[in-house]
Parts: C-alpha cells; sequence; structure tokens
C-alpha cells in the first residue's frame, strides 16, 4: 500500500464528516457503501413494472450465409412466447451503426458472422425466451445457403477488404532515409483482441409511454446515441425517447455504440407489444453478438543509426474490424495517432487499415486503437535494442521526444507539455531500475529453469475526441432550499468514478461539503446531445460544464449576498458550507432561503467546449489533442521455461494525472487499466474455429485477470505534475492511457525468454497474448536461432564510430 492509498483508508469511512477542500481528496467512490452492500441498483435491479415481457435474440449459425427463408411460426408455439420480431416488423431505419449505415439491428437477407441476431423471441420469462431463441440453431427454422467467410485479418488484408479505407500518413522521405540509415530493421508482429468483460453484460428495459413515446433504461456509454438510434429504428422524433442510465457495471468501450442493438431490440418489442420488454443477454450470448478490442497484423521496418536512434519508420498495422464499420474508423485513426508513442519520428510511413471480416464488428475498448499503435513500436525499440546489444531503456530515452525541439507528432501537433524525460528518470530512481538489471542478469546466469525478466515502458497519450465535435458537454446543476445541490450531466458512470469527480468540482465551487452534492442518473430529456463517455475524457468534458453551471449559480448568489450585506460580489467567498460577504458569515442554507424568497434562480445549465482542438479526417493531420497525458512502468516477472508459466512479481508505475481531483480514485483507475491491459497481452485469448465460431465465449474458456494475478509488489504513484491547459482544476484524464503501461509485462516476458539463449542479441519471436504456448513457443524458436526480426547494415552508409563493435554482433545475430 503507498501513501496516497494511506491517505484514503485513514479517513473516515462516512466522507460528510470531513471538511472541504474537496478538490485534490482521496474520496471514496460516491456509490462506494452501495456497491460493497450490493445495494447500487443496475438495469436488471429495476424494479419490473406488472406486465414486464423478456427479449432474446436468435442468433445465426453461418459466418456469412444468404438467407433463403425464416419460418418463425415453430418458435411462436414454444412455450411462453408471445411474438416472434424480425427485420420486416421493423418501421424505422433497420441500423444500429453509430457512424455508417452497415449494422442491421436484426439480419435482413444476409447474415455476416456467426452469432450474427437474426429474430427476437418475446416470452414470459428470460429463461423461456432464451430456450426457443436457441430453435434459431434448427435448420427448418433458418435456412441459409453459406456464401465464403473471410475469418483473418490477413486474408481480409490480401484481398484488400475494408470496413473504411486505408488511412496512410506520411511525413518526410521514410523511404530514402530508411534507405540511407546504416541498419535496417523489418519484421512482423501480432497482437490478439480482447473481450471488454464487463461484469455487468449488455442489457436495456423498455418502457412504452403515452403516444408513442418511450422510456429505455440501458446500460450504455452513450445514452444520446441509444435515443437517436432508438427513435430511427421506431420511426418516431428524437422527443418520444428517453434514454436513461445510472451506472454500468463496467463499460470499458464495449457499451459506447454496441449497446444500440439490445436498447433498440427492447425499445422495438415495447413499441409492437404495448408492454414492458427486457433484454439482458446472458454471458455466451454477449460474447457471440458484439464486437471487442481489434485484433492487429504489423510489417514493420525502420531504419537506425548505431546507437538505435530511429531515422525512418514504416509500418502497416492491420486490425480486424469485423463485418462492418462501427467504430472502426476512428480506432484506426487512433492506432495511427499512436503509433509514435512517446517518440520522435522524423520520417515515418503509417498504414492503418480496418480489415473486413466475417466476425463480430469489433469496437471500442479502452485505449480505443492507441494501445495497439503504441505496442508495435515498443516492441520494434525493444528490438532494436537487443540488435544493437544496447539497454532497451537507453534506445527509448535517446527517441523520446524534445522539448524544444522534435516535438511535432507525425500528424503535425507540436508536444507541448512533454514531462516523459523526468518522468522516467524520477521511475527509474524509485524503482532501482538499473542495481535490479544487473541482479536479474545475475540471476539468470545461475537460474537454468526460471528466468526473470525486466522491461520499463513509457506512454504518451493523447486526450480528447479525434473528430473535434465530440468535444463538449453539458450539466445541469440544481440548488434546493436546503442548500443541497442536485447535478446532472452528460456522462455516464461505469465505476471509473465520474459521478464522485463532478460533484468535488460542485462541492469546491459552491463551497459547500460533498455530501450535499448529489448526481442523478444520465437522462437524455435532461442533458441533450451528448457525446459518448469515452476517450477518457468524462471528467475533462462534463467537469468543466457543471463547474460552469455551479459558478453561474454562484455568481447570481454573490450578487444576491452584496445587494444584501454589501460590498462588492467579487469579494463575496464560498468555502465550508459559509458564505463570506463583507464581514458576515451566512451559512450556505441561509443564504439559499434568502436568495429564493427574493427571486434568485437557484439552478442553471451549464456547457463546455474543449478548445484548440482541430483535425483534418482526409490529411490525418492537425492537432486533435488538447493535451497529453503520460505514465512510465517497470514490470518485473519470472518465467518457468519449461511449462511456461509466469507471474508479475513487482509493477512499478508513476502516472501523470495532472493536478489529480481525487488521487485515491485516480490510482484505482491506473491498478485497474494496468491490470486489464496485462490480460490482453497475456492470457486473454480469443479463438475462431475454422467455421468462424467463437469458442472462448465464457470465463471457462476466456481468462481475464483476477485479483491473484496482481503483483504482491504493486507501486503506483501519481507524478507531481500540473496540466499545462486550464484543465478541470489542471487534473488530466486516467481512464485509458495507464492501459498501455503493462507493455513492459509483455516486454519483461520477452527479456525473461531472450535469456534462455547464448546469443544476447537474441529477440524472440513472441506473440501477444503471451500465454503460456506463446512463451513455449517462443523458447523453442530461440533454441532453434530464429529471430522476430531481420537486421541489416547498410554498406553505404556513412560507417558510424562504434561500427566494428557492432557488425561482430550482428555477425552472430539471429538468422
Ligand atoms: N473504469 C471502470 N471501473 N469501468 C469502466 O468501464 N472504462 C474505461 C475507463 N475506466 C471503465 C473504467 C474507459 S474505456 C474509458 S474511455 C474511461 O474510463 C471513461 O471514463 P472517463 O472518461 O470518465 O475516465
Ligand atoms: Mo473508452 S474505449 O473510450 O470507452
Amino acid at each position: 500500500m503507498n501513501q496516497q492509498h494511506e491517505a484514503f483508508f485513514t479517513e473516515p469511512a462516512v466522507a460528510g464528516l470531513v471538511a472541504t477542500p474537496s478538490i485534490g481528496a482521496s474520496r471514496p467512490h460516491e456509490s462506494a457503501q452501495l456497491h460493497v452492500a450490493g445495494e447500487a441498483a443496475y438495469t436488471d435491479d429495476i424494479i419490473e413494472l406488472q406486465g414486464t415481457l423478456h427479449a432474446a435474440l436468435g442468433l445465426s449459425k453461418h459466418a456469412h450465409a444468404k438467407i433463403l427463408s425464416i419460418d418463425l411460426e415453430r418458435v411462436r408455439r414454444a412455450p411462453g412466447v408471445i411474438a416472434v420480431l424480425s427485420a420486416a416488423d421493423i418501421p424505422g431505419l433497420n441500423d444500429c451503426g453509430p457512424i455508417l449505415h452497415d449494422d442491421p439491428v436484426l439480419a435482413d437477407g444476409l447474415v455476416q458472422f456467426l452469432g450474427q441476431p437474426v429474430f427476437a423471441v418475446i416470452a414470459e420469462t428470460q429463461d423461456l425466451a432464451r430456450r426457443a431463441a436457441q430453435l434459431a440453431q434448427h435448420d427448418d427454422v433458418i435456412r441459409y445457403e453459406p456464401l465464403e467467410a473471410v475469418l483473418t485479418t490477413r486474408e481480409a488484408r490480401a484481398r484488400e477488404q475494408y470496413v473504411v479505407p486505408p488511412m496512410h500518413l506520411v511525413r518526410g522521405e521514410p523511404d530514402r532515409r530508411i534507405a540511407e540509415a546504416p541498419y535496417r530493421l523489418t519484421g512482423e508482429f501480432e497482437v490478439g483482441g480482447q473481450e471488454q468483460f464487463y461484469l455487468e453484460g449488455q442489457i436495456a428495459y423498455a418502457v412504452p409511454k403515452e403516444g408513442d413515446s418511450m422510456h429505455v433504461w440501458s446500460s450504455t456509454q452513450h445514452p444520446s446515441e441509444m435515443q437517436h438510434v432508438i427513435a430511427h429504428v421506431l420511426d418516431v422524433p428524437n422527443h418520444a425517447v428517453l434514454v436513461e442510465c445510472r451506472r454500468m457495471g463496467g463499460g470499458f468501450g464495449g457499451k459506447e455504440s454496441q449497446s444500440a442493438l439490445f436498447a433498440a431490440v427492447a425499445a422495438l418489442a415495447a413499441h409492437k407489444l404495448r408492454r414492458p420488454v427486457k433484454l439482458r443477454a446472458d454471458r455466451d450470448d454477449d460474447f457471440m453478438i458484439t464486437g471487442k478490442r481489434h485484433d492487429a497484423w504489423y510489417r514493420y521496418e525502420a531504419g537506425i543509426d548505431s546507437q538505435g536512434r530511429l531515422l525512418g519508420a514504416r509500418v502497416e498495422i492491420a486490425l480486424r474490424a469485423g463485418f462492418s464499420a462501427d467504430l472502426s474508423g476512428a480506432v484506426a485513426t487512433r492506432a495511427l495517432c499512436h503509433f509514435d508513442n512517446a517518440y520522435y519520428l522524423s520520417d515515418v510511413d503509417i498504414l492503418s487499415l480496418a480489415c473486413k471480416t466475417n466476425t463480430q464488428s469489433n469496437t471500442a475498448f479502452r485505449g480505443f486503437g492507441g494501445p495497439q499503435g503504441a505496442l508495435v513500436m515498443e516492441v520494434i525499440l525493444d528490438a532494436i535494442a537487443r540488435k544493437l546489444g544496447r539497454d532497451p531503456l537507453e534506445v527509448r530515452q535517446l527517441n523520446y521526444y524534445g522539448t524544444a525541439d522534435r516535438n511535432v507528432t507525425p500528424y503535425g501537433q507540436t508536444v507541448e507539455d512533454n514531462v516523459i524525460a523526468p518522468l522516467t528518470d524520477e521511475l527509474v530512481a524509485t524503482s532501482e531500475y538499473r542495481t535490479r538489471r544487473a541482479e536479474i542478469a545475475d540471476y539468470n546466469r545461475d537460474s537454468p529453469v526460471l528466468k526473470r525478466g525486466l522491461a520499463l515502458t513509457p506512454v504518451k497519450f493523447g486526450i480528447s475526441f479525434n473528430v473535434p465535435h465530440l468535444n463538449q458537454a453539458g450539466a445541469l446543476v440544481h440548488v434546493y432550499r436546503d442548500g443541497s445541490a442536485l447535478v446532472n450531466h452528460g456522462g455516464t458512470e461505469m465505476g471509473q468514478g465520474l459521478n464522485t469527480k463532478v460533484a468535488q468540482v460542485v462541492a469546491h465551487t459552491l463551497g459547500i461539503d460533498l455530501l450535499r452534492v448529489r448526481v442523478t442518473a444520465t437522462d437524455t430529456s435532461k442533458v441533450a446531445n451528448t457525446s459518448a463517455t469515452a476517450a477518457s475524457t468524462g471528467s475533462d468534458l462534463n467537469g468543466k460544464a457543471a463547474e460552469a453551471a455551479a459558478l453561474t449559480i454562484r455568481e447570481r448568489l454573490a450578487a444576491f449576498a452584496a445587494r444584501t450585506y454589501g460590498g462588492e460580489p467579487r469579494a463575496v467567498e464560498f468555502r465550508d458550507g459559509m458564505v463570506h460577504a463583507n464581514g458576515h458569515e451566512i451559512a450556505f442554507r441561509t443564504l439559499i432561503e434568502g436568495a429564493y424568497l427574493a427571486r434568485v434562480q437557484l439552478w442553471s445549465d451549464g456547457f463546455y467546449a474543449t478548445p484548440k482542438v482541430h483535425w483534418n479526417a482526409k490529411t490525418l493531420t492537425g492537432s486533435p489533442f488538447y493535451y497529453f497525458a503520460y505514465g512510465a512502468a517497470l514490470s518485473e516477472v519470472i518465467v518457468d521455461t519449461l511449462t511456461g508459466e509466469w507471474k508479475l512479481l513487482r509493477a512499478d508505475v508513476l502516472y501523470d494525472a495532472g493536478r489529480s481531483i481525487n488521487p485515491a480514485i485516480d490510482i484505482g483507475q491506473v491498478e485497474g487499466a494496468f491490470i486489464q491491459g496485462m490480460g490482453w497481452l497475456t492470457t486473454e485469448e480469443l479463438w475462431w474455429n475454422k467455421d468462424g465460431r467463437l469458442m472462448t465465449h465464457a470465463p471457462s474458456t476466456y481468462k481475464i485477470p483476477a485479483i491473484s494475478d496482481c503483483p504482491d509488489a504493486f507501486h503506483v504513484k501519481l507524478f507531481d505534475n500540473e496540466n499545462v491547459e486550464p484543465s478541470v482544476f489542471r487534473s488530466k484524464a486516467v481512464g485509458e492511457p495507464p492501459l498501455l503501461l503493462p507493455f513492459s509485462v509483455f516486454l519483461a516476458i520477452r527479456d525473461a525468454v531472450a535469456a534462455t539463449s547464448s546469443d544476447p542479441t537474441c529477440v524472440p519471436p513472441l506473440r501477444a497474448p503471451a500465454t503460456p504456448e506463446a512463451i513455449l513457443d517462443a523458447i523453442d524458436a530461440v533454441a532453434d536461432g530464429i529471430s522476430a526480426v531481420e537486421i541489416q547494415a547498410n554498406a553505404l552508409a556513412a560507417p558510424a564510430e562504434s561500427e566494428g563493435a557492432i557488425m561482430a554482433t550482428l555477425d552472430t545475430a539471429g538468422r
């Protein structure tokens, strides 16, 4: 437990007993007590109205096939079934795609992945609905004509089959620079996808209201989009649809767009039957239907000098998009914008491809393509260091972005807030990187079976939506006559602590205790036209909007206080539940009562639009990020080279959350993201069989990390920094960037595998996820002298000083 944690736990459990300040204090999550008591209400906990029916989805059994006919009579006759709905029953547009219209709610004439919903059964109970939906697997219910299915990224790539056009960014003269560099390194790499595995699955509960209106409770990161999708599916105006979400049991990107299918089907059924309908997918269906993190396959080429400086780089990032576009265009854009990670690339060529395959439509997952873009860069730098016989950290530091120069990203944004060098230095010092490097080398020399590995990786992550107009938010603050405040904003709570931070902002602004502020369910009838809570921007955007609303109220109150007690409105202060005006001390509550009687408006809206951001999607250039968040992690692992088992022994993490609004919550986010990212790169493996059936569709076959996978020594600290931009109280986003820090775990495993070789320049061809099988494969490959990369010296290049030594290592390197 580190110091910041201790501070959190030694505070009284009831936060209300602690006086403000609210900002910068480790306050418990606003729902912490409800969470642990099992009293926090999720969508499935809402008391069901009388007459509620339950829906289940009938799924396709082919990855790609024409639907010749559907005979739903047999399904209708199943016990408890009230209705069966298919594409033909949709009054409006049969689409739930967030950007392009290529995503049918229910398949119409064609199925494009195994698991695609074809019809919806509505029955008396959920169990009966699910049993009837199973009939979809019978040949006499849906008749198909199978078509050829493209199941892998490589196959789709070979056919040039994409869901959105390829994105290609070239800066400088990468061809020439690579050709003229002293060394040229080439290789391939692959990383698997990842299921979001939110503990609360996809769910929606739709209740028809008067006229053609509809109230839908949806577990979603994007209530406004659910509203729009439901409205166009039902062919009603947006004003007829109210979408509400109190909280999610996790979203992780999986409920940014893909909650739509569930919300649309529940609403469609409720609309048709004029009865409340709930659709709650069980875990297997959720796995089979929804998209995941995009797996990626890379080809790269780098021109380097003898020190390991990148002179030119080229990468092709082929992402598996699945059958439809969903958010893949935006994911591919972020992958492209994060290939540089923390490194200056003067001459670079990045090709980002969203490959169309007959599998689930991949979607947002914490990091949103950023992890896929940056991972390959870290893999390349690690390989360069190994080939040149240098410490990987030194090669990284050599390539870091500068502050005064070498600070323009490939897409043209100037990095104005670079702290990666001092942040790394601090971590190197506190984690004792250098002594431990030496210790591990000694250990490995004497240990033939168990090998230890170490790696330190940095992250620089751009904060904002790449699409500028999404960077806006609204909030509504009510102050009631007893001086308590109710806040509503456009963001959604998924466990990340957004509501806690927003409440802290409002409490601080009004100078009242945190317990006097309550944040209510996200509701499209309160704040309109919101963006998804995504891109880690939740507190940046909604915190600012709520602050604006609270400031408006405070200004009115200050004016009222000055009128009443004299003095200047500007001089009125709000703190500790008191208002200080012209020498008077008035309880906030007393001032509120007076202001009410004087007919002062005690509620306000607030709005925020992120300044400065712009992006040209055609040229793939601009300044898409308001600022960058930074971090670094050092991981140490031990690998059993006979079984492929491994353990993370220790992780030291330093993360730049700016002036953290709530260090306890931010550290929790860093820890969670780190372990979640580690799962992606090590134990979580998605596997489709030759028919395109996802075989790993439950926790029995898909292994997410558990508490036992967390290292015994887990040192997470926040870097002392402040946002150079006037973000909300100078804080920085924290939700996604730390997911990239466990790159260090993967590369520590690669380091341990490399220790099995007598060749110090060996680069093990370890794929991700580094499951025990993958580790054993890499160990075998190393024994056979196979290297993950090829390196060639350029005879024409000007020889560098240390040339001789490097040529000597090259002669013995790999194959
Ligand atoms: N933390 C928890 N506990 N549950 C979640 O679903 N989602 C992550 C991150 N942290 C998530 C989480 C993702 S994908 C994002 S984009 C951010 O939280 C969104 O919230 P924020 O913008 O308020 O940080
Ligand atoms: Mo997060 S992947 O942006 O929802």
